[in-house]
This record gives structure tokens, sequence and C-alpha cells, in this order.
């Protein structure tokens, strides 16, 4: 009885026992190999290398120095709001109130109040699969049932309208949520595909959820917003990868009227504000968009090198490399068993890069993640060190 008392002290909730990401251990690894001297092409971490903009940068030095850095308004400061509002009409030709912008650590804390705002534990909500794993390790730890839809190259690597209507009949949503440009795979849906999707979800009363995290990382087409569709979507985005500050940790939602109050007691009450001095450069990070273009156009030049150059080097097959910075490719012809396979290029080849089955349970084993944020001198030498290995066999 004691030692059950005991136990029930220190035994963790049901609900944390989320998995780890698996990325980790090969960045564990390359941190070894690095430590010993050795070199290693970092292709497996999802984040740009170049630093915020510029004007961020000040902007926070700035209000540094005046020292003024209290709390904020749950929802955000108004003028950063207003700034993000603003942006969707530049570049969208859509009018969003600034009133709907609510403004959050990173877009993960925004999927927090997203489905704390929108769904009831047990409800179960879509994602396409393979997809960004906490999407569905952050439905499981608040009650939700993440529900996989397979993605493949017959669906255009999206949920299409079939899949989740078949998958609604079986077992009915309360949610679907997309990304597009998506990670890992680094495709895109249609503006078409995506209007459709969003009709087909809404007319069934199932909400949808819009990552738009890799938005301006398009290169295939523009990619849309979900908010031209639809005001009753919610959109998450985030100032980590275009605008190259994921540490800052400052990302919005543009949500629904009916949902901008519910979230306000939420953030008021999980967060208070979001960092202050994060907002502050975020506002000025839209006077960084010429510097932040021309780190856009080194991914571009990236992803060309990998396009030309992997298949060369003996990987030649690939989803579309439409956006993002991942190239998502497919190494069944090597490996049934992608961690090892991310192992063994790490250290006998030098290059680290993400096994499918952090982002795919299933499939995954046959895919590794290439993620090509870094310099074009990187890129090259990547591309030589796994042919120069593919070809030792
Ligand atoms: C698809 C997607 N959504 C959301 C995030 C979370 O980013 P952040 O919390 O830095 O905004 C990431 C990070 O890699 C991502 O790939």
């Amino acid at each position: 009885m004691m030692l059950d008392n005991a136990r029930r002290l220190i035994t963790p909730s049901a609900r944390s026992d989320v998995p780890p990401f698996m990325v980790m251990d090969v960045m564990a690894a390359a941190a070894r190999i690095e430590a010993a001297g050795g070199r290693v092409v970092h292709m497996e971490v999802g984040q740009p290398a170049a630093p915020a903009p510029r004007s961020a940068r000040d902007a926070a030095r700035a209000a540094l120095d005046l020292g003024d850095v209290g709390y904020t308004a749950a929802l955000g400061i108004p003028a950063l709001r207003e700034r993000i509002a603003r942006s969707y009409a530049d570049s969208h030709g859509v009018t969003v109130e600034p009133e709907r912008v609510v403004v959050t650590t990173g877009s993960s804390a925004g999927f927090i109040l997203a489905f704390l705002a929108m769904f009831e534990p047990g409800d179960r909500v879509a994602v396409a699969c393979p997809g960004y794993p906490p999407y569905r390790h952050i439905l499981t730890a608040l009650g939700c049932e993440p529900v996989m839809i397979e993605i493949s190259a017959a669906t255009n690597w999206s949920i299409t309208v079939d899949a989740l209507l078949e998958t609604h009949r079986r077992t009915p949503l309360k949610g679907v949520l997309v990304a597009s440009p998506a990670n890992p795979t680094g495709t895109m849906m249609r503006p078409e595909a995506l209007t459709e999707l969003i009709s087909a979800a809404e007319g069934e009363g199932i909400r949808f959820i819009s990552d738009e995290i890799y938005h301006r990382l398009d290169y295939a087409f523009p990619a849309e917003t979900a908010a031209k569709f639809s005001d009753k979507a919610l959109i998450i985005n985030s100032f980590s990868k275009y605008f190259c500050m994921t540490g800052w940790r400052v990302g919005w939602m543009v949500v629904p009227d009916a949902l901008v109050r519910p979230v306000e007691r939420l953030q008021q009450n999980l967060a208070i504000s979001v960092p202050t001095l994060s907002q502050v450069a975020a506002a000025a990070a839209f006077d960084g968009v010429v510097e932040m273009d021309e780190v856009k156009h080194g991914y571009e030049e990236n992803r060309r090198i990998l396009v030309e150059g992997l298949p060369k080097a003996g990987i030649g097959k690939f989803l579309p490399v439409d956006g993002a910075f991942y190239l998502y490719a497919d190494v069944s012809h090597f490996t049934d068993d992608s961690l090892d396979f991310a192992k063994r290029m790490l250290e006998q080849a030098g290059v680290a890069a993400t096994p499918g089955i952090d982002f795919d349970p299933v499939e995954g084993k046959h895919f590794i993640r290439f993620s090509y944020a870094r310099s074009a001198a990187d890129m090259r030498e990547a591309v030589d060190r796994i042919g120069t290995w593919l070809k030792r066999g």
C-alpha cells in the first residue's frame, strides 16, 4: 500500500507519454563526430542558418535599451497584430481584421491554443501521414485523437476530399489540419485543391486548420492562404521560417471571430503574454523582406543543386520539391530501415539527415528528409559525399 502510494507520487501521466523526436538521436551522433574533430554537413535540422532580419534585431536592441519590457496584452502588441493583418492584404489581397490576429509563442503554442479552443477531449482530428509529428503528439497530450490519413503520389501528397470524407464516414471527425508547403514532404497543395478541401470539410462541420508556417517559401507556385477561402478556418503561422526567427519564439494565428475571446482567455491563463522583445522584433521583421527574399533565393539555389545533384549521386526518387526547405527522398532501393540508413550516412559520409520514421511510422522506413536551409557550398559538399559513399557501397 505504501509502495503504491509512493509510486503514485512519481508516476508520469499517461498523456505525457508522447514519443521523442528520433532526429535527436541523429543530432546527438553528429555532435559526437564534431566533438571528435570530424566534419558533418547538417541537413537534419529544419531551421534557417541565417539570422533574423537586421530590422528585427535593431528593434529588439532599441527596446532592450529602453528597458521597458513588461507584459503585453494577451492577444499581442496592437502594432504587431495590425502589421500581420496588413500582410494578408499585401501578399494575398485578403482583408483580415487585426482583431482576429492572435500573437503566439511560436506556432507551437498556437497549436495548443487552437486545439484547446476548438476541440473537446476525445475529438478526432485528421492529419496527413507523413506529417509534422507534434501535430499528433500535442493532440494526444490534450486528450484528442489524431487520425492519420495516408498521403502518396496518388493523392498529390495531400489529404484529398475523398479521403477526408471516407474517414469521416467511418468515424466522425471534428477537425482536419493541413500544411502547404508541408513538412517533411516539401510538397504544396494547389489553391483549387485547398479550396475544395476547405468547402468539403466545412460542409460536414469539420473545422479546418491551416498551418501556413512555410508560406513565402514557395518555389513551384504561389502558396495561397486559407483565409482567402474561409473566415471560419483557423490559420497558424510563425516568424520562425521565412523570417529566420526560430529562437525568438513568436508566431501568430488568424482565428474565427467566435474564437477570439476564448483564445484570449486561454492565453491569459496559460502564458499571460508572448515575450515582449520578440513581438517588437517581429513587428519590425516585415521591414526586412528584401533581406529575407535574398535568403529565400539561397534556398532556391540549394534546391537546384540537390534536384540536379542527388540523382547523379544515386538518390533519384523524391517528392516534388515545391516549397519550405525540405526534400523527401525515397531510399527504399537501399534500405527498409531509414534510421539505420541515416546513422550510416552520418558516420560514413558525414551527412546528417532525418529518418522518415519520425514523420510516418510505417512508410517512413523508406524515406529520408533532407533540409536545405544552409549554404550552397554545404549542398554541393553533401551531394559529393553522398555520391562517393553510395558508390563505395
Ligand atoms: C510544419 C511545422 N509547423 C510548425 C512548426 C513549429 O514551429 P515554431 O513553433 O517555431 O513556429 C514547425 C517547425 O519545424 C513545422 O515544421
